[in-house]
């Protein structure tokens, strides 16, 4: 019986770390910025080059590999039930500006090295196994994240919205994905949705972006639920004006209103009463932006998540009635408020969360279950399979800077666990 052969030999379960470790190298040499750092920025030629880097890969493996048009990549393994619907894992590879080189490439990389693990043991899987690789789980280039998990979910809304959506220099979103080889001519991005059921189930692995799983000396952090974000985009106009000429009582000065926002944001946020609310302003710009000229335009984006979604949604509420007191007590018009995003937390199913579990142990993996604070490409893979995460420690917590690092034992004993949690969801 398949099952049995499985349990009985994974000591013989081999990760080949040498060539995953060149790699995630070689992966992060496809940047805009220079080492360690890393820039990988959606349909840029870096993005493309870095594409076919893991679809070159995929084929390496013997996975059949087809894209949609928005530059999801699947590789697909087929089982010998492939009528079934199959196991699919994956994350992402695009990178924020100045970030290191693990965050969401592990996922990949590492389901593909999972794949060969198991391939190499000589596993036949029952159901079909699949990684996907998603288009743009950051924000970076059109203002929304998780772009290509939130269409796979169907989410017409936001297909509807990318036919207009530009990006800060105004190119547009289809050219951009064209320009990448995506998006045929008939600008149907509904051929991306796929139905709910398509996958029996969905596992990503990641580095934790937290110290927790280091600080405890913990191999395996077995996700059990995912913090809920919202991104908000505020922008203010005043009249500016000349930096010497105009006297302070009669400025209306859009950076200071930007200025107190943030400080607001950062009051209401700790007004919460609880440690797992946040709130980052991680863009805020002035307009003209010379030194001798008062601001007349200030562009601020906001983050905020909790795992709790009705405290973040309160705390969303508070900076809309700041940002409107704000703008009256200065004289300025709060010309934009715009929530991008405000998702719903997800929870992972019980069935993976078991399955991670049982792999830790038969592999001797000591774990421990966590929330995951970061958002992934899982939050809206939830949404039309069952979900579940693997995270692996990775150094002081550290992500979206160019420190990030995980040890390539962390991250080999993560492709055990995910090959082995793989090999009994194909099972089942
Ligand atoms: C994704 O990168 C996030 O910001 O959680
Ligand atoms: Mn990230
Ligand atoms: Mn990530
Ligand atoms: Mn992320």
């Amino acid at each position: 019986e398949p099952h049995s052969f499985i349990q009985n030999s994974f000591s013989s379960l081999s990760v080949e770390m040498e060539s995953l470790q060149k790699q995630i190298d070689e992966l992060a040499s496809f940047s805009d910025t220079p080492a360690p750092s890393v820039t990988r920025i959606l349909y840029t030629e870096k993005d493309v080059l870095a594409r076919r880097y893991i679809k070159n890969l995929m084929g390496l493996s013997g996975l059949s590999v087809r894209e949609d048009a928005v530059g999801n990549i699947f590789g697909r393994w087929d089982g010998y039930e492939p009528e079934l619907s199959a196991v699919a894992t994956g994350s992402h590879i695009d990178a924020i500006p100045y970030s290191g080189k693990y965050d969401g490439v592990v996922g990949v990389l590492g389901a593909i090295e999972a794949i060969n693990v198991l391939m190499r043991f000589g596993f036949k899987p029952r159901r079909s196994l699949e990684i996907i690789l998603f288009t743009s789980e950051e924000p970076t280039r059109f203002g929304i994240s998780c772009l290509g998990s939130r269409l796979l979910a169907g989410i017409e809304v936001l297909a509807k919205a990318l036919k207009t959506t530009v990006d800060a220099k105004n190119g547009s979103f289809l050219d951009a994905a064209r320009s990448a080889g995506y998006v045929k001519d008939d600008n149907d991005l509904s051929s991306v949705f796929i139905k709910k059921g398509s996958y029996s189930a969905f596992v990503e692995l990641h580095i934790e972006q937290g110290p927790i799983l280091e600080e405890e000396g913990i191999s395996i952090g077995i996700v059990t639920a995912i913090a809920a974000p919202a991104s908000i985009k505020v922008e203010f106009e005043g009249n500016g004006g000349h930096a010497g000429a105009v006297l302070m009582p009669n400025r209306n000065d859009a950076g200071l209103a930007a200025a107190e926002l943030a400080l607001a944001v950062e009051k209401h946020v700790l007004e919460s009463g609880s440690v797992d609310t946040v709130g980052t302003v991680g863009i805020l710009e002035l307009h003209p932006g010379a030194i001798n000229s008062i601001p007349s335009k200030s562009h601020l984006e906001i983050d905020t998540r909790d795992i709790d979604e009705d405290r973040r949604n309160t705390v969303i509420e508070n900076i809309r009635q700041s940002a409107i007191r704000i703008a009256k007590g200065r004289g300025v018009r709060l010309f934009e408020f715009n929530v991008i995003n405000q998702d719903p937390p997800a929870l992972a199913e019980k069935a993976i969360i078991k399955a991670v579990e049982a792999a830790s142990k038969e592999l001797n993996l000591t774990h421990k279950f966590m929330i995951s604070r970061a958002y992934h490409d899982s939050l809206f893979m939830a949404r039309v399979s069952p979900m579940g995460m693997i995270f692996i420690p990775c150094y002081k917590g550290y992500s979206h800077k160019p420190e990030e690092y995980a040890s390539i034992e962390d991250i080999a004993n993560g492709v055990k666990v995910l090959a082995v949690t793989l090999a009994k969801l194909s099972l089942t």
